[in-house]
């Protein structure tokens, strides 16, 4: 299977799936988001990107793919498979360089963007990407304009949708939605996630963050994005 035909299966199966849970949500607000992506997903024709060839940056994240890649996957076979034929062309990152803000968890991270403004395949209006979380990990509330969902296709996490909002645990099939600047935090006990994410909407709006999000302080924006370096 060529890359092309591994990346566009990860999208249609990711559509699929959201096709799939949609008459399962109850609240309109939910299936509308869920609705929106699957759409764009539709209708979103992605194209090649030249990258450069190598990457200096180490994604110490990764290392927990292997466990990962060994459960038994019994609630989203498909899209696992999807997920793992994709994995060695998404673009890997550690995404946030060391701050106070990421140092606890940026070394148990990985983004791997496989279609997006910095992906393998380019698209201005949709991210669709692969994500490990490693075990005993917290990653900060933050926001970002951009609408949002993950699907855990492997492993396990709880989930804080809004910054007052309880912890929810969610496992393989399971997803997990984010309008508009929602703040989402994650969090991992022993252990890892593997989740698909993707963007809609103002991809090129900045992330930002409160160190209390519940507070009314002035945001801060994130000036430490490693930015992927690709050829112009
Ligand atoms: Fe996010």
């Amino acid at each position: 299977m060529n890359r092309e035909t591994t990346i566009y299966r990860l999208l249609e199966e990711t559509e699929a799936y959201l096709r799939k849970i949609e008459a399962t949500l109850v609240e309109p607000s939910q299936r509308d988001l869920v609705v929106g992506f699957a759409e764009d997903f539709h209708a979103e024709s992605i194209r090649p990107a030249l990258l450069s060839q190598s990457r200096s940056q180490s994604v110490r994240g990764l290392r927990y793919a292997p466990v990962l890649f060994d459960e038994n996957i019994v609630r989203c076979p498909e899209l696992f498979d999807a997920a793992l034929g994709a994995f060695p062309y998404a673009w890997w990152s550690e995404f946030y360089e060391e701050a106070h803000w990421s140092k606890s968890f940026v070394s148990r991270f990985a983004t791997g963007e496989c279609i997006g403004p910095t992906g393998r395949f380019r698209s201005d209006s949709i991210i669709l990407g692969l994500f490990i979380l490693g075990p005993d990990t917290h990653y900060p509330a933050h926001a970002h304009a951009a609408e949002e969902f993950y699907i855990v296709v492997a492993g396990e996490a709880e989930f804080q949708t809004g910054a007052t909002s309880d912890f929810i645990a969610k496992r393989q099939g399971d997803i997990v939605l984010h309008g508009s600047n929602v703040s989402p935090a994650i969090r991992t006990s022993s252990r890892p996630m593997f989740a698909i994410y993707s963007w809609r909407g103002a991809l090129d709006e900045p992330s930002w963050y409160r160190d209390n999000m519940a507070d009314e302080s002035e945001p801060r924006k994130f000036p430490n994005f490693v930015k992927s370096k690709r050829d112009q």
